[in-house]
């Protein structure tokens, strides 16, 4: 069992594991050939309600048997599965073992399920009812906890409902999202930026992209030093989904669209994660989720495919 830190506890619980066993044994063999000889039974000296004493009889031979019938069983059990200190049993049974046959069992009942729509266009799969309510639950198993329960998200976690992309909306981009996961980074830039005068103006400049409420002396100060940027943000502010960069002319903000925030997000730099699930789901099951995901902000594949 590896999961001993070093082999000092395996002899250790081994130790105190034979020990007691034998402390049993030798403690039932006391109580039974303690048996009084002759007629005369010692009592241990309690008495109650004045004439009411105890007599100190050895156990009854089938209790005796019992205790040692439950002393073989532990020494049987021993033998047969894990418990003495680091030994895998005869029958080599361990809890790991036993749940990844579970879930071996498991996947080769609901596997087909999912891997049936493999063969179809996500798109496909997106207008068929049956794969949107499967997709549903899986978002509500693993998804909800980071982008909500009606999947718009929160500071820091995209939205997927709406059509504003970080890595891009088409099926295969959400699917490749979801099987591999995404690492969002952006380094600190006040150093790029210049004084803490330049990092106001920029943040101005940021929001005037948008059209959000912003000093425009500021901003037409800050443009100059948006170069900085814009290998990463794209020279117009329209971000880069190859990177993960965001479309700063558009309201929809994944931190917050308030100066103060965008500054900070010069200033400090953001690093955001969402992680892999191809070990978890299997490209089955990541399938009809992207089907799920996309139809949120293309209404079922049914409808658009009118278009
Ligand atoms: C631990 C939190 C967490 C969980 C769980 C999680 N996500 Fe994410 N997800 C994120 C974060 C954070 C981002 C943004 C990454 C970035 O900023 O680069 C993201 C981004 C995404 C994106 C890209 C959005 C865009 O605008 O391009 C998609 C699609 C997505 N997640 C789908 C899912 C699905 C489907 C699940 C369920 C299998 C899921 N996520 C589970 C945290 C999570
Ligand atoms: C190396 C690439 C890179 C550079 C350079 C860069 N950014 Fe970013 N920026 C990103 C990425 C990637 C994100 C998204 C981070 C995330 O997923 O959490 C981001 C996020 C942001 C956000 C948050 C947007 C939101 O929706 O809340 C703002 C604001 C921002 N950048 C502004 C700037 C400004 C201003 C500069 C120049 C001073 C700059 N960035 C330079 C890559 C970059």
């Amino acid at each position: 069992m590896a999961d001993f830190v070093s082999s000092g506890w395996s002899i250790y619980i081994s130790a105190v594991t034979t020990v007691s066993i034998l402390f049993c044994v030798w403690l039932c063999w006391v109580l039974a050939s303690k048996k009084a000889a002759g007629s005369s039974v010692e009592t241990t000296g309690h008495v109650w309600d004045e004439t009411l004493a105890e007599y100190n009889n050895p156990l009854p031979r089938w209790w005796l048997y019992l205790f040692y019938i439950t002393i073989a069983f532990a020494v049987g059990y021993l033998v047969l599965y894990p418990g003495f200190g680091a030994s895998k049993g005869q029958f080599g049974w361990s809890q790991v073992g036993q749940y990844e046959t579970e879930v071996q069992k498991a996947k080769a009942v609901y596997e087909p399920l999912f891997t049936r729509y493999l063969s179809q266009d996500i798109k496909q799969v997106a207008a068929d009812p049956e794969a949107r309510a499967m997709g549903e639950r899986l978002y509500l198993t693993y998804c909800v906890q980071c982008h909500g329960s009606d999947a718009r998200g929160s500071r820091g976690f995209p939205n997927l409902s709406d059509k504003d992309w970080l890595y891009g909306g088409d099926p295969e981009k959400i699917k490749e999202t979801i099987l591999g996961g995404r690492q969002g980074m952006m380094p600190p830039m006040a150093a790029a930026v210049g004084e803490a005068a330049d990092v106001e103006n920029v943040a101005n400049y940021v929001l005037s992209l948008s059209q959000s409420g912003h000093d425009p002396a500021k901003a037409a100060l800050g443009k100059a030093k948006f170069g900085a940027c814009a290998a990463c943000h794209g020279p117009d502010g329209t971000g880069n989904p190859a990177l993960g960069a965001p479309n700063l002319t558009d309201k929809t903000w994944l931190y917050g669209g308030g100066v103060a925030t965008i500054i900070e997000s010069i200033n400090k730099g953001r690093s955001n994660q969402m992680p892999a699930f191809k070990d978890l789901l299997g490209e089955g099951k990541a399938h009809v989720l992207s089907a799920y995901v996309w139809s949120l902000s293309n209404g079922s594949g049914s409808k658009v495919a009118q278009h």
